[in-house]
């Protein structure tokens, strides 16, 4: 069931992820996130990152596990999601980085076309290791305005899991921000959870601000369920909350 929770702002949203995620690590020490890259994602960082220095929580024990990477990117590229990853959620919240993995870790610097067995067993590999540390508690999520997530792009399976995958062309222009507006910078293949890998997590927690995400939030809660809007997958979760801005709401 999706539950929809309107905000004011992203400052809003980002209390509602760190009380959750607080609680979860206060009863839980070794709880296992699942974490997203993207701009929606980094307030609830944020806040997150305040909570634990307030209620001095133990961050030791806490494991946490990627959605996505880029294939082609070397590991110390800024804007591959292994940096993306370390700068925005390991550092801050003081995880171990040993204990915080990114899908592809073992991918970095490798071409698409230079090792196909190493590239076919990432992703299984990926999905056996989230399995090994007992699942995600709480898996924080964007979307895209296509309504992907991960980068399980429209006409993903829904019951996929973590493989390579080809970027869509709206994906990589969304994109170019971060590669000096030069969409040809962009990578073409990326490696993400599936949307299968997706639903495994215990708590879902969607997170999407701005007119540009109501088109995409409107597919995912209240049309079908559809492999052309991922993120409708949401509604076969028995746990999932989506929390918008009013302009992300706005077609609700
Ligand atoms: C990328 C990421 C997604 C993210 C999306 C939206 O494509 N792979 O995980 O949800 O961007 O990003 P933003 O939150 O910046 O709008």
């Amino acid at each position: 069931m999706t539950e929809v929770i309107i905000v004011q702002n992203e400052h809003e949203a980002a209390q509602i992820y760190a009380n959750c995620v607080a609680q979860l690590i206060a009863r839980k020490p070794d709880a296992v996130l699942g974490l997203a890259t993207g701009s929606s994602p980094l307030a609830a960082y944020g806040a997150l990152a305040e909570r634990v220095r307030e209620q001095q929580l133990d961050m030791s024990q806490v494991q946490g596990f990627a959605l996505d990477e880029y294939i082609g990117l070397p590991l110390d590229h800024p804007e591959s999601y292994h940096s993306t990853i370390h700068r925005t959620v390991t550092e801050p919240l003081g995880l171990d980085p040993a204990k915080v993995h990114v899908p592809g870790d073992v991918l970095h610097g490798m071409a698409l076309n230079d090792n196909g067995e190493a590239m076919a067993a990432a992703g299984p590999n990926y999905d056996q290791m989230i399995a090994d540390a007992g699942g995600i508690d709480v898996q924080i999520l964007g979307i895209g305005t296509d309504g992907h997530v991960g980068f399980n792009e429209p006409g993903s399976s829904l019951v996929s899991g973590t493989r390579i995958k080809t970027l869509a062309e709206q994906t990589r222009i969304d994109n170019a921000r971060f590669f000096n507006n030069d969409v040809e910078q962009v990578p073409t293949h990326c490696i993400t959870q599936g949307i299968g890998t997706i639903l495994k997590a215990r708590h879902l927690i969607l997170l999407a601000f701005g007119d540009a995400k109501a088109e995409a939030i409107e597919e995912t809660v209240e049309r079908g369920v559809s492999s052309f809007c991922p993120a409708s997958a949401l509604q076969m979760h028995p746990h999932a909350t989506v929390i918008v801005d009013e302009a992300a709401a706005s077609r609700l």
